[in-house]
């Protein structure tokens, strides 16, 4: 058998749809599975299912399946991201040669990336930590694709990796090189932190609206909704979950009301905390998840809560459609703040034009407005200095206060409306309260503090006994 040019480790869901991807672009490929319990005719499966590509070999012995390929070898390992990364980065490093490249195409945390990188630097191999989007149907059809590392490691997998990317509305690859070290994995848990906010928001809308209209009511204004400035491929979903019907009822109401996660949202907030940056709204969607997890105590707490009288107070679709329309601006210029800090943190020097374009297909963010982003990072790197897009934020000010006053007649949490509102509050209030904060601080910890009258660069402490 001839070598292949590309390898996949992982025959999961997203390992398998990369795969035939892979393989429809004419690439040639080794693809690897352990044959361990439960898992030996994965990779026998696989092919049995895929007769017609004939530019496929299959492999449950890992040194089979490096053999297999041509040098400098080109692996994308697609398992679980954690632990298990590195156990197959140490069982294949014995097995491989210098320049050869591992890809690894989990959500890895970009310091893991970092520390794996600096690893196989050692034993010259190169790495690379790409972020993919897109869930099953993107790694099948086209994903968009964030990688991370070395310049020259990325170049010598670009062929494949850009070949498999979706495609952006002037036919370029939605697959580019971010950036050096873990930013490739940093840029796609930003995305993960982004679409956490998107998803709570339209969870959010859904609750709003629920009060006064049936699902296919809802899903009917979402689908009006996506053919405007609104749409976006989460909106659609959501429009076509909220008509799902089995039998005679709605799949959306028998589904439990506890959200689960794999870490990257709580991963992107924890890294806006720890560069200093308020990204309130990936928060509170974190939190939001983490709530809605005590379910049983939340029944037993919502039992002592007075019923209300009907308080649904009027609100239109315009009203809504603007304010969900101004925290989608203000969640994506907190994600893209995010990188930029980290980036000049870093010093990755990333692109953020170009991270929203390759953020226009494939992912599960793709939307219009970051269409409207390409360009807004043309002239800027903060949406708040563009001023198209804080006009917009002005404008729509007042249906966000409408639609929280709603919500809280109608005693419903909208913790990420209400984060969206008051970060905007806050940063356009002039005299804020912090005054006292540091009053309060020097008070017990003769920390100091700046002050009106006199240069930034002198401290005051007060004796306030
Ligand atoms: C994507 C998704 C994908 C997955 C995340 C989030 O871009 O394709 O973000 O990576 O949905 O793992 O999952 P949780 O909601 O379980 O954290």
């Amino acid at each position: 058998m001839s070598k292949s040019y590309f390898g996949v480790i992982g025959l999961g869901v997203m390992g398998k749809s990369l795969s035939l991807n892979i393989a429809d672009k004419g690439h040639t490929l080794s693809v690897y599975n352990r044959a361990s319990k439960g898992e030996e005719t994965v990779v026998s499966d696989f092919l049995k299912s895929n007769k017609g590509l004939d530019n496929i070999q299959g492999f449950t012995e890992l040194s089979e399946f490096v053999n297999s390929l041509e040098q400098p070898r080109k692996i994308l390992v697609m398992i679980k991201a954690g632990p298990v990364i590195d156990t197959v980065i140490e069982t294949l490093i014995p097995l491989l040669s210098k320049y050869d490249t591992i890809i690894d195409g989990g959500n890895s945390h970009y310091l893991d990336t970092k520390k794996r990188s600096d690893l196989l630097n050692k034993h010259h191999i190169n790495f690379v930590g790409a972020g993919i989007s897109g869930g099953e149907e993107g790694a099948r059809k086209g994903p968009s694709i964030m990688p991370g590392g070395n310049i020259s490691c990325y170049n010598d997998i670009a062929v494949v990796l850009e070949s498999i990317a979706a495609k952006d509305k002037d036919g370029r690859s939605c697959c580019a090189y971010i950036g050096p070290e873990g930013s490739g994995h940093f840029v796609k848990m930003v995305h993960n932190g982004i679409e956490y906010a998107e998803m709570q928001l339209l969870a959010e809308m859904y609750q709003m609206l629920s009060v006064f209209m049936s699902n296919e009511d809802i899903a009917e204004v979402f689908e009006f909704w996506n053919k405007g400035r609104s749409a976006s491929y989460l909106l659609e979903i959501t429009a076509n979950i909220l008509r799902k019907k089995e039998g005679d009822n709605y799949l959306v109401d028998l589904i439990l009301d506890k959200a689960g996660n794999k870490g990257t949202g709580s991963w992107s907030s924890k890294a806006a905390l720890n560069l200093g940056m308020p990204n309130n709204m990936m928060s509170a969607a974190v939190f939001a998840r983490y709530i809605s997890s005590f379910k049983a105590q939340r029944v037993l707490l919502s039992k002592q809560v007075k019923k209300q009288e009907d308080k649904h107070v009027e609100i239109s679709l315009t009203v809504l459609e603007r304010a969900y329309y101004f925290a989608r601006l203000i969640n994506h210029h907190q994600g893209f703040q995010l990188i930029k800090e980290a980036s000049v943190n870093y010093n990755w020097g990333l692109n953020l034009s170009e991270i929203a374009r390759i953020w226009t297909n494939g992912c599960i963010i793709k939307s219009e407005l970051m269409e409207t982003l390409v360009k807004a990072f043309n002239t800027t790197s903060l949406l708040l200095d563009n001023r198209t897009i804080t006009n917009d934020l002005y404008a729509n000010e007042a249906a966000v206060s409408e639609t929280i006053q709603y919500t809280l007649a109608n005693r419903m949490a909208a913790p990420s409306f209400s984060a969206a509102y008051n970060y905007w509050v806050g940063m356009t209030t002039e005299q804020s309260s912090a005054n006292i904060i540091q009053a309060q601080r020097d008070y017990f910890g003769a920390h100091t503090y700046n002050r009106k009258d006199a240069p930034l660069d002198t401290f005051f402490h007060t004796n306030w006994m």
